[in-house]
């Protein structure tokens, strides 16, 4: 085997100057990004600008959130100094612009207040980037388990951090709604209107809000074995009124299958397959629970990202994907497309089509 490749062919076709863009230009400005929405949420900023369009009553498209430092400053209790660092940067990663230098007024750029500062926006991905903000402080974990092989678990994350990430997770749950109704239009009209969903690790209960906004007349259980997200998910049906159609239960999946009599139109798993055990026994087992809870005609959902083996050619744009796998490499098993297929046939399930469109997916898995 050849070692070392001092001419490769495609050399001349690519310049050290865009390799310097590409790490060192492009990788400062998207680190400095990230680093900038994950500090501005937790110190209030985004949330402060939110407040102030919200209390001004404005609306429409493309809304710029015109503020001063001292504004912030004053009212978010921060150091000017560091929150004119900030802004400094948050002007060169174009988060914001100068609305007026002399007065020293700035404002944010072109559609930042959809993209970051609106979290009710569909475009919002200030969840998104802010989750990818936890690695840096969590690389001491990291190094540590890179030299050990430890297996840490998701749920010794802080439950801040849990929040966050699981926000982002139900976004991707909002996407897998939305194929899913639009693939199975029949079955969300017909079934769904009165039927009986079951979401299995429903967490805080971001996702079971999506549905339960939708199919109104759908009755709800969420099971989960962290209490923390049980709890947040029991105060937004409180919330929303919506203790007659949701039932939550702090109960392992056997258990549940055991006491619980009544079948379900429709199981939802979204984003947490692999967050289980990584034992295939104790997933084969969950299925076979799960088989035994869905009517004979009913749909098993999943929402999951699929990452194909290291050494797969790249055939398609999938950034998040596989950050999602370094970041969880040991505390989680994700499958690719043939491996869940191989998965689901060693389970009493007899049909499971992988649907894809655009960047989304889902599982669609029967009897
Ligand atoms: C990424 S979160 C997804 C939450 C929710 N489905 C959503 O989309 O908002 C994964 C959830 O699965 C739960 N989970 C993992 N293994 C589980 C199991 N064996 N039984 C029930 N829940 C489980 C975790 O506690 C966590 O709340």
């Amino acid at each position: 085997m050849e070692l070392i490749k001092s001419e490769n062919k495609n050399n001349h076709e690519i310049s050290i100057n865009s390799q310097i863009k590409k790490f060192a230009i492009n990788g400062l400005y998207g680190f400095n990004t990230i680093i900038l929405i994950g500090m501005g949420r937790r110190l209030g900023i985004f949330n402060y600008l939110y407040e102030k369009v919200k209390s001004s009553h404005s609306s429409g498209k493309n809304i710029e959130v015109i503020f001063t430092p001292i504004e912030l400053s004053e009212n978010l209790n921060l150091d000017f100094k560091y929150l004119d660092g900030w802004f400094h940067l948050a002007l060169e990663c174009g988060i914001l612009e100068i609305e007026n230098s002399e007065k020293k007024i700035l404002k944010t750029a072109p559609y930042v207040y959809d993209l970051l500062v609106d979290p009710n926006n569909e475009f919002y991905i200030g969840g998104t980037l802010g989750a990818f903000y936890y690695i840096a402080p969590a690389q001491n974990t990291f190094i540590e388990n890179f030299k050990t092989g430890k297996v840490w678990s998701i749920l010794d994350l802080p439950g801040d951090v849990m929040k966050d990430l699981q926000e982002r997770g139900a976004r991707f749950g909002t996407l897998v709604e939305r194929l899913f109704s639009k693939k199975f239009e029949n079955f969300c009209k017909n079934v769904l209107k009165k039927g009986t969903i079951l979401e299995l690790g429903c967490g805080y209960g971001f996702n079971l809000e999506t549905w339960a906004k939708k199919y109104t007349n759908a009755r709800f259980v969420g099971i989960d074995i962290d209490p923390n997200a049980l709890a947040h998910a029991k105060k937004l049906i409180e919330l929303n009124m919506w203790n007659e159609r949701i039932e939550i239960f702090d109960i392992e999946i056997d258990e549940f299958a055991r006491s619980f009599k009544k079948k379900f139109d429709l199981i939802i798993l979204n984003q947490v397959l692999h967050e289980m055990n990584t034992d295939e026994n104790y997933r084969r087992g969950v299925f076979n629970n799960l088989y035994s809870l869905l009517k004979d005609n009913g749909i098993l959902l999943i929402g999951e990202s699929m990452i194909p083996d290291t050494f797969t050619p790249k055939k398609r744009f999938q950034l998040f994907d596989i950050t999602h796998k370094f970041t969880e490499v040991k505390a989680s098993l994700f499958y690719n497309e043939k491996s869940f297929k191989e998965f689901i046939d060693s389970t009493p399930f007899t049909k499971a089509n992988f649907i894809r469109e655009g960047g989304d997916s889902i599982w669609v898995v029967k009897k």
